[in-house]
């Protein structure tokens, strides 16, 4: 069964075994039979943070539970719980067209609710853990449902306790957000954002109009997973000591960074770039020409290995011209 709809790099890798699951019931049958079958098992979500580098050899849940519903919590509040196989920005389009504040920043990621949690989603100085309150979630070595409240989750950077000791043991089947009615907590410190919204005209920027400038800013930029295969950011930003960054500094005095206590982040797309890797294609597999830290599936006929192997070369000439070693942030199956 060909996995190529089912990422959106695009490749073409296969399933032995492949299912749709629409409930919970069809979820915990698929589940057990897998069991009862000695069957490994790929969860597929929205399927824009995986690269499959070889074909698997077990059984494909495809995770498409559907429905929002909501429940005011107060004057200013809503408490809107979302399915996990409800798409991502679909549900950001509809929480705004309620006028309800809160996912605007994070408009036009792709994937699906239900991964939303596992990396913590963030963009434009918006992370989903500001409005998460809680997501349920099926425990596979119980077939028992479980909440994981907001402070069970340990979220960071890209990270979750569903990247950690959860890894493998939880389907995410639906999310539970605080959004506000009213009293909006418009943010538009990331300075792209100013610069759209000042190119806009726009001064007093509604929640829609922050919304308007991310998808700009985005469209400018990273390719459209439709047209050109790709998992959005390949690496995580990395994180290096203070100390670090200073003897960078002295040797590449242009290096960007944000400062955070003693240790220094560094944007990856900038150390790529320096590196000679923007726009660059070497077989199928490119780094995509207007952000660096993008890798793409060039030609549409690029293999997970190849993607891999490109992402390879990539850390080790970071590692070489800067000694930073740059983590992957896109799931390797
Ligand atoms: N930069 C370069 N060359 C490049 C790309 C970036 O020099 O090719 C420099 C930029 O000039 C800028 C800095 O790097 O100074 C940061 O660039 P940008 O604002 O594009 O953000 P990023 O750090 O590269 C992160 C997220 C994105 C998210 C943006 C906006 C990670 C790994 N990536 O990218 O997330 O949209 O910030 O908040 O943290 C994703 O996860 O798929 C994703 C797109």
């Amino acid at each position: 069964f060909s996995l190529k709809p089912y990422n959106t790099f695009g490749v073409d890798a296969r399933a032995k075994y492949f299912t749709e699951v629409q409930n919970l019931e069809q979820l915990r049958v698929a589940v057990k039979y897998s069991k009862d079958h000695h069957l490994q098992i790929l969860f597929l979500g929205g399927g824009s943070n995986i690269l499959l580098t070889k074909d698997f050899d077990g059984l494909a849940i495809k995770l498409s539970l559907k429905g929002i519903s909501e429940q005011d919590l107060n004057e200013n509040e809503v408490l809107v719980t979302a399915k996990a196989g409800e798409n991502w920005h679909e549900f950001v389009m509809y929480s705004l067209k309620k006028n309800y504040g809160g996912l605007e920043n994070l408009s036009l990621i792709p994937g699906n609710v239900g991964t939303s949690p596992m990396q913590n989603i963030g963009a434009y100085g918006t992370e989903i853990k500001d409005v998460f309150v809680n997501c349920i979630v099926l425990d596979l070595e119980n077939l028992e449902l479980k909440t994981f409240n907001l402070e069970d989750c340990r979220f960071g950077y890209r990270d979750s306790i569903f990247k950690q000791e959860g890894k493998g043991r939880y389907v995410i089947l639906e999310v539970r957000f605080k959004l506000t009615k009213k009293n909006h907590h418009i943010k538009t410190e990331y300075g792209a954002i100013k610069t759209e919204l000042e190119n806009l005209g726009i001064t007093l920027p509604t929640i829609q109009d922050v919304s308007k400038a991310v998808i700009n800013i985005r469209q400018g930029k990273l390719p459209d997973p439709k047209v050109t295969g790709n998992a959005g950011s390949f690496f995580k930003n990395p994180t290096i000591p203070l100390t670090q960054f200073e003897d960078l500094k002295l040797k590449f005095e242009n290096i960007p960074g944000y400062p955070n206590g003693n240790v220094v982040k560094v944007p990856a797309g900038w150390l790529i770039e320096q590196c000679g890797w923007k726009g660059k294609q070497l077989g199928n597999a490119a780094s995509h020409k207007l952000q660096a830290l993008v890798i793409v599936n060039a030609t549409g006929n690029a293999t997970g290995k190849e993607i891999f192997d490109f992402s390879t070369e990539i850390i080790n000439s970071v590692k070489e011209k800067f000694g930073i070693e740059l983590e992957r942030e896109v799931n390797i199956i």
